[in-house]
């Protein structure tokens, strides 16, 4: 069953997000969001349970007071590099055959799909069709009243650890709310800022993070691979406030304010004042050195993104365009860097763009995961996978969903 809105949150490392959406005629709006400082998650991790609990608990109550509304079920995004993407694929007779595809088989046979084995301490997060095949034909993006005598499918199965999956949850239970649906965050960015134009076309999605940095790769039209790289902009502050001997916040006002991560764009002459722990005054220094210290920790982490990026067959070189989001990715410099380290493939900065969002693109920037997140609940509420067996959890419930990919059905 439809029902009109739908409540989606976005567990960061430094901040958490709550937003609800409502289905309309044309698509999705978003109604009302919150965002509440994060604890309790490392690295894309939840580290502490309770403090974990306390932010969704948090964000949720923004969330009520804004908009007057009190979610049951939440949609919640998962991440981290616990996450992993396995190749599968299902069949299905069509009975009688010659009979154009219905909904019910397109749900049929990606839920075949789902039969693969898992290894025990993971579970499935998700089933995403790549390609339809009807009677070896291949290449169909909607299959919906073709007709033919077998429907094949062929499959990306997202998994995640079951411990980390279970402490989510809890976070979230722990606050009286169910979990709807847990989608896995790379995706949900990548649905958040790219046009159904530009997932055809193809593109890598960068979603930069305080404390990981998640990668999704789309091609054809639909997401080809999902990873996540434990290491986020959080890392660059802290590399500044060693290596400048500055506190911490000290370290975050100079990288968001003088940094940059393409040094040789910086002036040898210029300067910024800089406070060193210890020191009760500010004292010079160059910007360049700084921006040196950003750009190597930024170096590392697009390089871990290009060993993804060519793990998932969609080679790095003069291939897919890199698309960079996530609050992270408003440091200067970045898409100098990740053409460089890509040799030559253009890299651009991208925030979400919804109906209703509001805000400047800068404070968007942070809400890719969050609107991908309601993107695909909306779309996908009503394409439910066949439970595999009893109970009603989120497990039994895993929704896939093909309409974004090929128009509604
Ligand atoms: N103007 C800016 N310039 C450079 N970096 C910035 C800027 N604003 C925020 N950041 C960095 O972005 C990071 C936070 O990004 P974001 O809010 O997307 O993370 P998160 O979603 O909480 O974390 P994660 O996705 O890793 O769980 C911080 O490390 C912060 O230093
Ligand atoms: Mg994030």
């Amino acid at each position: 069953m439809r029902s009109d809105f739908v409540t989606v949150l976005d567990l960061g490392n430094q901040s958490a997000t709550c937003l609800v959406a409502e289905a309309t005629d044309r698509g999705w709006r978003v109604v009302g969001h919150h965002t509440v400082p994060s604890k309790g998650m490392r690295r894309g991790l939840v580290a502490d349970q309770d403090e974990a609990a306390r932010t969704v608990a948090a964000a949720m109550r923004g969330l009520t007071a804004k908009t007057g509304l009190q979610p049951e079920g939440v949609v919640v995004g998962v991440g981290g590099a616990h996450v992993e993407g396995h190749a599968a694929q299902g069949f299905v007779p069509i009975i009688p055959p010659g009979r154009p595809v219905q909904r019910e088989d397109v749900l049929q046979v990606v839920n075949h799909s789902r039969q693969i084995l898992v290894p025990p301490d993971r579970e499935q997060i998700q089933a995403l069709p790549r390609e339809f095949r009807i009677d070896g034909q291949r290449g169909i993006q909607q299959p919906i009243g073709k007709r033919g005598s077998q429907l094949e499918v062929l499959t990306l199965i997202l998994t995640g650890q079951t411990a980390q999956l279970q402490s989510l949850e809890r976070a979230v239970s722990a606050n009286g709310r169910r979990v709807e649906q847990m989608v896995v965050k790379g995706l949900a960015s990548g649905l958040g800022v790219l046009s159904q134009e530009a997932r055809e076309r193809g593109a890598v999605v960068v979603d930069l993070g305080a404390g990981s940095t998640e990668v999704a790769v789309f091609g054809d039209g639909v997401l080809v691979y999902a990873a996540s790289v434990p290491l986020g902009s959080e890392l660059v502050t802290s590399d500044v406030s060693k290596l400048v001997q500055t506190a911490p916040d000290e370290a975050e006002r100079l990288k968001v304010q003088h940094g940059s991560a393409w040094a040789a764009a910086v002036d040898k002459a210029d300067v910024v004042d800089v406070l060193q722990v210890g020191q009760t005054q500010l004292r010079p220094m160059r910007r360049r050195v700084l921006c040196e210290i950003i750009e190597s920790r930024m170096r590392e982490i697009a390089g871990f993104v290009r060993q993804h990026v060519e793990r998932s067959g969609y080679g790095a070189q003069g291939g897919l365009p890199i698309v960079l989001t996530g609050r992270g990715a408003l440091l200067d410099g970045l898409t100098e860097l990740f053409q460089d380290v890509f040799e030559g493939a253009r890299a651009s900065v991208a925030a979400p763009n919804a109906v209703g969002l509001g805000g400047t693109r800068a404070e968007r920037m942070g809400f890719a995961a969050a609107c991908g997140l309601a993107a695909f609940a909306i779309e996908s509420l009503e394409n439910e996978l066949v439970p595999a067996s009893g109970g009603n959890g989120w497990r039994d419930r895993i929704r896939t969903f093909w309409s974004l990919w090929g128009g509604r059905s």
